[in-house]
């Protein structure tokens, strides 16, 4: 059975005691409400990872992850964080190629393929995301779009790699907008990842690869997205900065 899980992407906001306080609180909310197959991840800034993991304690479904990490190992790249590292702190997620790091700072599919490589090599588990802009959708070419996004950086692994990769579907179009995509917009999409997918690596490697929805998800609209066969779970921006907004996400899965 596929993992469901629902992740919080922090990206730069919170200042270390408003970090504390929405993980206590989410911690607090989850602990008696959330079923046992859904994993929780909050993907914080760097500095708060260690922390935030340590207040996590042994809480067993909510995990922490990382929100980027650099394509190399070790060595002179001032300001930038290794996979090597977060395995020595023992973070066990790290997401890869959100939209907002390949529109402001270049990414492109092949230097994540290298993050996700070292990702891998590292015992971590990427949350490799793709997902096209408005301009691509309005001319109909976002299914070519996402399947090459997918293919240009996941596709050069082997079946038993790629099932260690989490994968999140976010339409930029979505993604702080206030715009979800429609329950059947994301269906179609998901099903479309996982039988490229299923034509490389077959259905039963496609079936077992958890696919997230990414894009304005909130406590009203979750349920739905998250009902659709092939979306398995949520990675939430602004809503998950929302201790109870974010744990009613949870609870909609
Ligand atoms: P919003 O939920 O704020 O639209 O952000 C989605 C996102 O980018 C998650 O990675």
């Amino acid at each position: 059975m596929r993992q469901k899980i629902v992740a919080g992407n922090w990206k730069m906001n919170k200042t270390f005691e408003e970090a504390n306080i929405l993980a206590s609180e989410v911690m607090g909310m989850v602990a008696d409400e959330v079923k046992g197959n859904v994993k929780v991840i909050f993907c914080t800034p760097f500095p708060y990872l260690h922390p935030i993991k340590n207040l996590l304690g042994s809480n067993s479904r909510i995990s922490v992850g990382a929100q980027n990490c650099s394509e190399h190992e070790s060595g002179a790249y001032t300001g930038e964080t290794s996979a090597v590292m977060l395995k020595s702190m023992n973070i066990p997620y790290v997401i890869v190629g959100h939209s907002e790091r390949r529109q402001y700072f270049g990414e492109d599919g092949k230097l994540l393929a290298k993050k996700v490589d070292i990702a891998l090599k590292n015992g971590l588990t990427p949350i490799f995301c793709c997902g096209e802009p408005l301009d691509v959708r309005e001319k109909n070419g976002h299914e070519a779009l996402v399947k090459k996004q997918v293919e240009e950086s996941l596709f050069h692994l082997e079946a038993a790699q790629l099932e260690k990769v989490v994968i999140a579907y976010e339409p930029v179009w979505a993604i702080g907008t206030g715009k979800t995509a429609t329950s059947q917009q994301a269906q179609e999409m998901h099903a479309v990842i996982r039988k490229h997918l299923a034509g490389k690596y077959g259905a039963n490697v496609a079936d077992n690869i958890s696919i997230l929805y990414g894009g304005s998800v909130n406590a009203a609209n979750a349920k739905e997205l998250f009902a659709c066969p092939d979306v398995d779970g949520g990675l939430v921006g602004g809503a998950s900065l929302k201790s109870r907004e974010f744990t009613e996400i949870i609870k909609s899965i």
